[in-house]
């Protein structure tokens, strides 16, 4: 695997691994994506291969501009409404694929939809700029495992399956982002860092639960999912013999989310903790973290990372 550095050299260069049809990892706010060219079926289908993901499930298109969108999808008026409001940032819209669209057919995994979105880090935004081209990406980890926030989580992870690593500072976020479809109200099919409250102060009102929904489903949200090799118990007021701690706000523990209870900083630091804990081959005990805001988001990490694996 090649690296390449946050130069515009580098980006110009991780840019020619996505070009030739090769697998190219990047940092975006959310975390690291394992990006093909979007519209090279061959390329697509080396990301399903290299992450072991089954061929059911769909992968996200980021795009450079939001003005882009219309090329290859649907707009609604909410769409357009959470699109002014949200990108770029963590959201992703599901949206109608359009007849025409140039995308791959396995991007989409045969669905009539696409994912799409406009990532704000500026080491992807650069990339997307320079490439000038739909991106498929999903998160840069191994099917079912942790996702990656670090260039180092990627390396360890698929560092031998994948052409190239464009190496950027760890993800702000740390949460994968907030995915919105439409059945035809909008709904949300995964909880993020934008939340439900702030979807509804967009459109004018209040999306579904992802559990609400019955007629759409984001096919990859296994109940399995974020899996450390280690088990993991959640909502633990005290730790048990052989146990490490994943803690929140002040109390003693082996790690802790965020000492001073802040759930942004949380997010921040979930995938990389328990990256880091899973190292140690003991069990993983978790503090119970508040189900408010994106807390929503962590604590549904949490439970298909607690989930009784396949
Ligand atoms: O933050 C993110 O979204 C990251 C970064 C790299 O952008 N990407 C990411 O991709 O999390 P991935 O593949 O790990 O998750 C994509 C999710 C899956 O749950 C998939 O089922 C859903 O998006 N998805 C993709 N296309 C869909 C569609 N047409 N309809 C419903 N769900 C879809
Ligand atoms: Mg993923």
């Amino acid at each position: 695997m090649q690296e390449f550095a946050d130069t515009p050299e580098g980006i110009r260069d991780a840019a020619d691994v996505l070009r030739r049809g090769d697998l190219l990892a990047f940092p975006t706010e959310t975390v690291f994506g394992l990006g093909a060219d979007a519209c090279d079926g061959a390329a697509v289908a080396k990301i399903y291969a290299a992450k072991g993901r089954p061929s059911f499930n769909p992968l996200i298109v980021h795009l450079a501009h939001a003005r882009d969108a219309k090329t290859y999808v649907k707009v609604s008026d909410q769409a357009q409404a959470l699109m002014d409001e949200f990108w770029p940032g963590p959201l992703t819209l599901v949206l109608p694929l359009l007849d025409n669209s140039p995308i791959a057919a396995a991007v989409s995994a045969g669905l009539n939809t696409l994912a799409i979105r406009v990532p704000n880090a500026p080491l992807a935004q650069a990339l997307l700029a320079e490439f000038a081209r739909p991106v498929a990406a999903p998160s840069a980890n191994r099917s079912g495992k942790i996702s990656p926030t670090t260039a180092d989580h990627v390396r360890v992870g698929l560092g031998d399956r994948i052409d190239g690593l464009l190496n950027g500072p760890a993800c702000k976020v740390g949460l994968e982002s907030t995915i919105v479809g439409f059945d035809p109200d909008p709904v949300i099919l995964r909880p993020g860092s934008i939340t439900a409250d702030q979807i509804a102060t967009a459109i004018g009102k209040s999306p579904k639960a992802y559990e609400e929904n019955d007629k759409i489903t984001a096919p990859g949200q296994l109940t399995s999912h974020y899996a450390p090799n280690s088990a993991v118990r959640l909502n633990a007021n005290s730790v048990q013999k052989g146990e490490v701690l994943l803690g929140f706000g002040p109390m003693e523990c082996s790690l802790n989310l965020s000492p001073s209870g802040d759930l942004d900083e949380a997010g921040e630091n979930l995938f990389s903790a328990l990256t880091t804990l899973d190292q140690s081959g003991a069990p993983i005990a978790v503090a119970p973290i508040p189900d408010v805001g994106v807390g929503i988001a962590i604590n549904d990490r949490l439970r298909r990372a607690a989930a009784p694996r396949d």
